[in-house]
């Protein structure tokens, strides 16, 4: 049976390359649906020298025939969303009748982030160095069943009720270090609202109806797998599940065949506090961070460098059931004389079949890395994976056998075009 349900997820701790890779394959999809996460996301997708970051939007934006969700397992933060509409407006970019976002979506206010923000402080030196946007406040209310959701904007009543309710508990908080005004955030919500007329929609039920109909649809997965709430370096983690299963019911589609495709770099990155076994926290990290300019496309941190993990990439593809791997910055090792990959961990000495369930364990890790030889040479013009130098290639071939999935692009430069296949 043809899949026509493909998914883009990160296979690591996020900014692996997604928004490039959807926007590549969103030429040849009808739609494209973020199903969990909110603006902590930042993928970038740079066009004919034009670079375009997306938070709230998904990466089919650029394409004029594509059709974009934001499906009902995100937090949507209405000002961010706006925004990033106007500004795609000013580069001739129309959303009318191509934007949809879900009526049962949570609503992310500003106390949400300001809630974020006193958590992180609170936690001092334990802080998770969340991208304070406000992710774990909303996706707690909604777990907490004190989400007000996108569909409450069509009553304008009973979001005024409910939203003036929210308020008053959150302004009752201890510690908060200032009342919001909430006659002047329902008159935000209010115009907010307008300029999202015909955009709020079922959009469960439309995704459903392409499906149906034999249309494509790409599910944009937003962080990575090791962030999931579940199986990612918890408590160091985003609060949504971020691996595949959520794809069914964040777009609220039932489960089916899926294209999964995973998205690594050469190395790794990760922003934000937490686990990272194969760090490089020296000179050689701080050379693969200039060279891959690795600072975050939310907020400007410097992300922190090491070697292409196995062990958690593997545990990440099979979760999601990854069927192609897009192996993206291939170009930054361009200049290493040779290049280490994690392949297995040790706990007290022995190997374990995976990462483990508990940050104490994570604590205890002892990678084990292989060396590989680098390659030398510039790979920015190669646009098929056997025009690459044979080193490289060899590369490619050791994480293939290694996860026992076939990589099908490989990234080599930052622009759309910059990929081998
Ligand atoms: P995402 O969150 O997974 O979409 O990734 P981000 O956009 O946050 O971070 C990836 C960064 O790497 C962006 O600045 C991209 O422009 C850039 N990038 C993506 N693929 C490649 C590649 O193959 N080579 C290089 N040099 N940069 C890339
Ligand atoms: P994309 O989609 C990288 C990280 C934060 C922090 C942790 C929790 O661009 O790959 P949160 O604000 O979600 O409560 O922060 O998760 N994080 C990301 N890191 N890329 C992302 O998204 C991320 N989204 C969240 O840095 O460590
Ligand atoms: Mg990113």
């Amino acid at each position: 049976m043809k899949n026509t349900l493909t998914a883009v997820l990160g296979l690591n701790w996020g900014d692996e390359g997604k928004g490039k890779l959807v926007d590549i394959l969103a030429g040849k999809m009808q739609f494209v649906a973020r199903f969990g996460g909110g603006a902590n996301a930042g993928h970038t997708i740079v066009v004919d020298g034009q670079k375009v970051v997306l938070h709230q939007l998904p990466s089919g934006v650029l394409h004029p025939q594509t059709k974009n969700v934001i499906g009902n397992g995100c937090v949507v933060h209405l000002p961010t969303l706006i925004e990033e509409m106007e500004e795609l407006e000013k580069l001739g970019v129309k959303l009318t009748n191509r934007l949809f976002v879900s009526d049962r979506a949570t609503i992310l206010f500003d106390f949400h982030k300001e809630l974020d923000g006193l958590a992180e402080n609170k936690l001092g030196d334990k802080k998770i160095g969340t991208t304070k946007r406000g992710i774990g406040p909303a996706y707690s209310d909604r777990v907490n069943r004190k989400s007000i959701r996108l569909g409450d904007l069509a009553n304008p009543e009973k979001f005024a009720e409910k939203l003036r309710a929210r308020l008053e508990e959150v302004n009752a908080l201890e510690g908060m270090p200032f009342k919001f005004d909430v006659e002047r955030e329902l008159t935000l919500y209010v115009d907010l609202a307008e300029r999202l007329e015909g955009m709020i929609a079922d959009t469960s039920e439309i995704l459903q109806a392409a499906i149906a109909d034999g249309k494509t649809v790409l599910a944009e997965g937003a962080q990575g797998s090791m962030l999931d709430v579940d199986f990612g370096t918890f408590p160091f983690v985003t609060s949504s599940t971020t691996t595949a299963g959520n794809i069914f019911s964040g777009l609220g589609i039932a489960p089916q065949n899926l294209e999964s495709i995973g998205v690594a770099k050469a190395y790794t990155t990760r922003v934000g506090a937490g686990p990272f076994p194969t760090e490089l926290d020296n000179e050689l990290g701080e050379k693969i961070r200039q060279t891959g300019a690795e600072f975050g496309a939310t907020t400007g941190r410097p992300r922190r460098c090491g070697w292409m993990d196995l062990v958690a990439t593997r545990f990440a593809a099979r979760l999601n059931g990854t069927t192609a791997i897009n192996l993206t910055k291939l170009d930054v090792l361009n200049e290493l004389e040779e290049i280490q990959v994690c392949t297995k961990y040790l706990l007290d000495g022995e190997e374990i079949s995976g990462p483990p369930a508990t940050v104490e364990d994570y604590k205890k890790i002892e990678p084990v890395f292989e060396t590989l030889p680098g390659w030398q040479a510039d790979t920015s013009a190669a646009r098929k994976i056997s025009d690459l130098p044979k080193n490289a290639q060899d590369y490619i071939k050791f994480i293939e056998k290694y996860l026992g999935v076939p990589v099908k692009w490989v990234g080599v430069g930052v622009e759309r075009e910059a990929m081998a296949v």
